[in-house]
Parts: C-alpha cells; sequence; structure tokens
C-alpha cells in the first residue's frame, strides 16, 4: 500500500512528525514538490531534527526520493546531508536528473520581488526557480554535467531576471553547483523509472507532503501561495506515476490553525490569547524562525482540503496545545454577503466567520483528546486515525 501524507491547513501541520510516526511501515520515502521552503520538524532521542529538501523518513533508514517537481538548492542540500552525518544517520536518497535547480539569482529574485508583491515568501528562490522551469530556460540536475549548457542558462536566467546581476557572481555559483552535482552524481537518476519498477517490485511508498493546501497554486487564497499543486494532484506530476499507485490519502491538520506570511486567515486571533496559543505551540517557523500567526480550527477550511485531497482518514496534531482552554471556538461556516457558505469562496471579502463552543479541558489526557477528536470527525465527516499529543514519536495515538 502506498499513502499519501498531505497538510490540510497553511503548512506546518506536523507532517514531519507523523511522516516520521508512519515511515516504519514503508520502504520509501518521497518528496514530490517544493523545496527548501518546507520545513518538517521530528524530535527523536532528545533531537529536533528539521529537514527541508530530505524526505523525513531517511531517519528510520528508508531510502528518499527527491521527484521531479522538486526544486533544489543544492549548497542547502549538501548542508542538510552533513546535519544528518553528524547525528550518524547513514542517509540513501535518490535525487531526480529532471527536477530543478535553485540558484543564486532565484534567491535574488525572490527576495527582490517579495519586496514588491508582499506575500511573505520563504526567500528560498522557490517562486522564481518554478518561473524560470516554465519559461523553459530552468536548470535541471542533468545539466549539471554539462558547463556549456550552464552558462548559457544561467545567462539567460540572469537576463530574464531584470537584476544587475555581476559576472563574477553567476562564474562562483556555477563552480560551486558543479562541484556539489559532481559529489550527487551516483544520486542524481531517473527517479520516475527507479520509483515506478520499486513499486513493481512490490515496495510500498510514503509520499511525503510539503506546505499545506491553502498555499496550493490553485486551490489556495490566490496570491497568498507557494508556486506548487501541493495537494494530491501534485504527486502525479511530481514523481511521474499514475493515480492508480495513490492508494490512500492521510490529511493532517493541527487541532487549531497557523499560517506564516501575508493572507487571509478568517480564524486568526491577536493579543494575549493568541501569544499564548504560539507559545504552547512554540509556534515558530521550522525555515525562516518568523513567528507564526494562530487561529482556530476552520472546518469550513477543512472541509474543503479534506474534499481536494479526498483524504480517507485524517492526522490530528497538537491537540495538547487547546489543553487549559474554557470554551475552545470551532469555525462552522462563513456568512459572506448574506449568504452562507460551507467552503470558502475564492475570494474572502466581506465574509464573517460562525463559531461554535466546545467545552474544553483542564487536564491533557488520552480521554479528553478523544472527546474533541470524535466531535470533529462527526463535524467533518472523515476518520480520525491518528492523534498527535507532543512533538515525540510516543505522544501518538493511533485509533
Ligand atoms: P510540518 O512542516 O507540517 O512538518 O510541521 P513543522 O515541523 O513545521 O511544525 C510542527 C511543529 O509542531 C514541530 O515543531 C513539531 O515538533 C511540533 N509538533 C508536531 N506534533 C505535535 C503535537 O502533537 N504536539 C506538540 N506540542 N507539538 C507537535
Ligand atoms: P511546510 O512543508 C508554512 C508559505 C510562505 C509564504 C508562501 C509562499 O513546512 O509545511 P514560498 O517561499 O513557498 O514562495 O512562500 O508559502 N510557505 C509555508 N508556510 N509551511 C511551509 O512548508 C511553507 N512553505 C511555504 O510563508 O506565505
Ligand atoms: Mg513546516
Amino acid at each position: 500500500m502506498n499513502l499519501a501524507v498531505i497538510g490540510l491547513q497553511f503548512g506546518d501541520e506536523g507532517k514531519g512528525k507523523i511522516v516520521d510516526y508512519l515511515a516504519k511501515d514503508f520502504d520509501i520515502v518521497a518528496r514530490f514538490s517544493g523545496g527548501s521552503n518546507a520545513g518538517h520538524t521530528v524530535v527523536f532521542d532528545d533531537k529536533k531534527i528539521r529537514f527541508h529538501l530530505i524526505p523525513s523518513g531517511v531517519l528510520r533508514g528508508k531510502i528518499g526520493v527527491l521527484g521531479n517537481g522538486m526544486v533544489i538548492n543544492l549548497i542547502k542540500l549538501k548542508e542538510e546531508v552533513e546535519k544528518i552525518r553528524e547525528l550518524g544517520i547513514k542517509e540513501r536518497i535518490f535525487i531526480s536528473s529532471r527536477a530543478h535547480v535553485v540558484t543564486k539569482i532565484h534567491e535574488m529574485s525572490d527576495e527582490y520581488e517579495d519586496k514588491i508583491i508582499n506575500i511573505g515568501t520563504t526567500k528560498q528562490g522557490i517562486g522564481p526557480a518554478y518561473l524560470s522551469k516554465v519559461r523553459r530556460i530552468g536548470i535541471r540536475m542533468i545539466d549539471l554535467f554539462n558547463e556549456e549548457i550552464l552558462w548559457k542558462k544561467m545567462n539567460l536566467l540572469s537576463k530574464f531576471s531584470g537584476l544587475n546581476i555581476d559576472e563574477k557572481l553567476i562564474k562562483e555559483d556555477i563552480k560551486k553547483i558543479m562541484k556539489i552535482g559532481r559529489e550527487f552524481k551516483e544520486n542524481i537518476v531517473d527517479t520516475e523509472i527507479w520509483l515506478n519498477k520499486a513499486m513493481d517490485s512490490g515496495k510500498c511508498v510514503l509520499f511525503e507532503g510539503s506546505q499545506g493546501s491553502f498555499l496550493d497554486i490553485n486551490f489556495g487564497f490566490y496570491p497568498y501561495v507557494t508556486s506548487t499543486s501541493t495537494t494530491v494532484g501534485g504527486i502525479l506530476s511530481g514523481l511521474g506515476i499514475s493515480h492508480r499507485r495513490v492508494n490512500k490519502v492521510l490529511g493532517v491538520t493541527k487541532a487549531y490553525t497557523t499560517r506564516v506570511g501575508g493572507g487571509p486567515f478568517p480564524t486568526e486571533i491577536s493579543g494575549e490569547e493568541a501569544k499564548k496559543m504560539r507559545d504552547r505551540g512554540m509556534e515558530y517557523g521550522a525555515t525562516t524562525g518568523r513567528a507564526r500567526r494562530v487561529g482556530y480550527l476552520d472546518l469550513v477550511l477543512l472541509r474543503y482540503s479534506a474534499m481536494l485531497n479526498d483524504a480517507d482518514y485524517l492526522a490530528l496534531t497538537k491537540v495538547d496545545v487547546l489543553t487549559g482552554m474554557q470554551k475552545i471556538p470551532i469555525a462552522t461556516k462563513y456568512n459572506c454577503g448574506g449568504r452562507e457558505y460551507e467552503y470558502p469562496p475564492p475570494d474572502l471579502k466581506d465574509c464573517e466567520v460562525a463559531y461554535e463552543f466546545i467545552e474544553g479541558w483542564k487536564e491533557g489526557n488520552i480521554e479528553n483528546y478523544r472527546r474533541f477528536s470524535a466531535h470533529i470527525e462527526k463535524k467533518i465527516g472523515r476518520k480520525i486515525k491518528i492523534i498527535s499529543f507532543g512533538e515525540e514519536r510516543e505522544n501518538t495515538i493511533e485509533l
């Protein structure tokens, strides 16, 4: 059985922890989209490990695949490999020969453009790298072994960026990425062929989603989104596999909501209450360190993202963070311009949120967590299979 683990909110739902928890039952863990904008945290042996490019499953000794749908910063990849090795983990990864490379120019463009469009990106060069890809001037992994092509493409990237880029910078970047390319030569393969063959021979794959459904380029609150299909659809084109290979989908949601960067957030809270929730949940970005915006659980959003991904079941994370709240507000509907909505409209102008209030709990115990989870399950009409109540592997109940 192959399983997709997908974020149902704005990212940071706890996908890393859930992937780590489940990975023991799989042979391969594959990323299909995004790049180092992702930050997946796994707490293991009193250590906090943050994965950005490498699938979290390598911690369990599983083979990691970085699919063709990804954009990869080689300098960051090398740093991440070194960090993992320092922890005594010997990673085994395959990188798609068709994945695109994030260059220094892309990072500079992201910095420059975000000052104008104010999305609040992670400044990892992700949007500009995908832009180069669809412009058909992007650098693919396979290009790292051909200096002539690399030069040609780098010059095109420079020209199209509209920035005044020093030739020396281009030269240095080429030197660096070619060197790292050579170091990873053995790892760069046609992953779509390798992966399909592995599945033919009975190997099981866990597809590790990055970002969240409301950051999806098609279904998120555009333009406050990332540049990829973060929902299940992205798996097929991001790894070169058929929909028949995605057997089950597990959607991950926090028991409340967070978001980093700009854009709509209907159930956002502020002031003292927000501070308390942020501190209890340690809601600071794994990639940028930014304080995450926080708010209540939003069933309007969850209903929609569970539908888009046709989640077979859900994982509900961070229920422990709600401990101590007297009443827990949960958004059930929106009223927009006099109309009621059970799913979010594409434009949230003039929308008001209708809440219900669930009895809270003083003591963080399994019985209380289960009661809360059963209520959400009923409201969403999808089974909650996993409840997570702490960052460690053992703070997990499987129902
Ligand atoms: P991801 O991007 O979806 O993998 O999520 P992040 O790693 O960016 O953010 C989730 C954060 O919450 C990480 O610091 C996790 O260690 C932590 N975490 C995950 N599950 C739980 C949980 O059930 N309770 C608490 N308190 N922390 C959790
Ligand atoms: P994980 O995988 C949370 C957000 C950024 C910004 C928007 C666009 O850890 O859940 P980008 O750099 O992708 O162009 O930024 O998307 N964003 C994330 N927010 N978790 C992530 O990944 C994110 N990846 C991107 O904050 O609002
Ligand atoms: Mg994250």
